[in-house]
């Protein structure tokens, strides 16, 4: 007599919540004015609830969950493919930005005498392996400051016309430490004027600036998923171009990036052929159903909003700083070409302590690094709550 199969326990899929009702949405505490979303996103409850439910599903591995990890990575996949081009197969999941970029540094040609182009100050994930692949190849890293007055998008566009040899341009869009943008239209048509190639981190963008993959031709996108996507630690995606979708070469060879067939066999004499497109370069270690149910949650909810209509209301929210800024006559701290969501402030560097301090005992959260105070809102706060930060910092002006 045929067994009857138990049916696998589905996991929770909680429900989006509308933009109008969007601070809702979010877990959060009391009187805490929570502004350092670029360094780590705010926790949705859709998100928490996801990833508690499977948290208690791991604790009985007997018991069949629906969705499968696997399933729930090409869910993931799927979803992240809609912020890019739509294609899933364009998309990996790996464990961190760097990860991902060390990936690129890995596929691109790069030969002694090359050059390859980063940002002073740009994140260090997005820099080390850059210097790692320089010192093995005999190529060199030319970082790009700004003269003063110059914005960051002509300092590039000189550097590359200075650089004969540049092969490859690795960038932000957003500065993470102060919300700098760079026009990324000007900077790819110059680059793809000279064939060089462009990686772009997209770690404090994406989700809330949608990349504009056809005219900007890039090689490799990478984005951590736990700042803008409302994600999950340990769970960022790879977006490759299709030439390396075909040719690129892993850094690691996770039994998950390949093909084991049918019957799952990995024969000694011939390697088991990649996954199909992206997934080439998908790491080990993250069949995780927790972080993997956080991340869709976070997604789902951030595709729902509309990562243009989040851009639109938390520049409401930093423009409202602005505003609070004038008002207290602190204008003259507040960066001014920012993106909407990310902004800094420069407070006198006699001061720049007690300013920090002023903030904290207002329960406000940023962080304060290289003498300034990164404000990064999402839409847990309100228009209105931002006044708080210029009414904390009013006694100095
Ligand atoms: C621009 C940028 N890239 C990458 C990261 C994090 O990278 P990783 O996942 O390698 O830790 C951050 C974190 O603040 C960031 O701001």
């Amino acid at each position: 007599m045929p067994q009857a199969t138990t049916p696998a326990t589905p996991l929770p899929h909680p429900a989006t919540v509308p933009l109008a009702t969007a601070a809702s949405a979010f877990v959060m505490q009391g009187d805490a004015l929570y502004l350092d979303c670029a360094a780590q996103g705010p926790r949705l409850r859709s998100a928490h609830t996801a990833g508690l439910a499977a948290f208690e599903a791991v604790a009985r591995p007997w018991q069949r969950v629906s969705p499968t990890p696997p399933e729930q990575r090409e869910k993931l996949r799927a979803l992240l493919s809609q912020l890019f081009a739509g294609e899933a197969h364009a998309v990996a999941l790996v464990p961190s930005a760097a990860f991902g970029l060390a990936t690129a540094a890995n596929s691109l040609p790069l030969a002694a005498g090359d050059t390859v182009l980063v940002l002073e100050g740009q994140f260090p994930s997005n820099l080390l392996c850059w210097q790692q692949r320089c010192a093995e190849t005999g190529a060199r890293l030319r970082g790009v400051s700004r003269e003063s007055g110059q914005d960051w998008t002509d300092a590039v566009l000189a550097a590359i016309a200075e650089e004969p040899n540049l092969r490859i341009a690795t960038l932000p869009q957003v500065r993470w430490d102060d919300g700098a943008m760079l026009d990324l239209d000007r900077i790819s048509a110059a680059l793809q004027e000279r064939e060089v190639a462009l990686v772009l981190d997209l770690s404090q963008s994406l989700g809330i600036v949608a990349p504009d993959i056809e005219r900007w031709q890039p090689d490799f996108i990478v984005s951590v998923g736990y700042k803008w996507l409302l994600g999950a630690r340990g769970l960022a995606c790879l977006w490759a171009s299709p030439r390396w979708r075909e040719d690129g070469r892993p850094i690691e060879h996770h039994w998950i990036a390949h093909d084991g067939g049918p019957d799952w066999r990995f024969a000694i004499e011939t390697a088991a052929p990649f996954a199909d497109g992206a997934r080439r370069f998908d790491a080990g270690g993250l069949d995780d159903p927790v972080r993997l149910a956080v991340a869709i949650a976070g997604l789902e909810q951030v595709l729902a909003w509309d990562p243009g209509k989040i851009a639109t209301a938390l520049g409401e929210r930093t423009s409202a700083l602005h505003d609070a800024l004038d008002a207290a006559g602190l204008s003259a701290w507040a960066t001014r070409d920012h993106a909407p969501h990310l902004m800094a402030l420069t407070p006198p560097t006699a001061i720049l302590a007690a300013a920090d301090a002023a903030l904290r005992d207002s329960n406000i959260t940023c962080t304060c690094r290289h003498g300034r105070l990164r404000i990064a809102p999402h839409l847990h706060v309100a228009t209105g709550d931002m006044a708080r930060v210029a009414d904390a910092l009013s006694r100095f002006a």
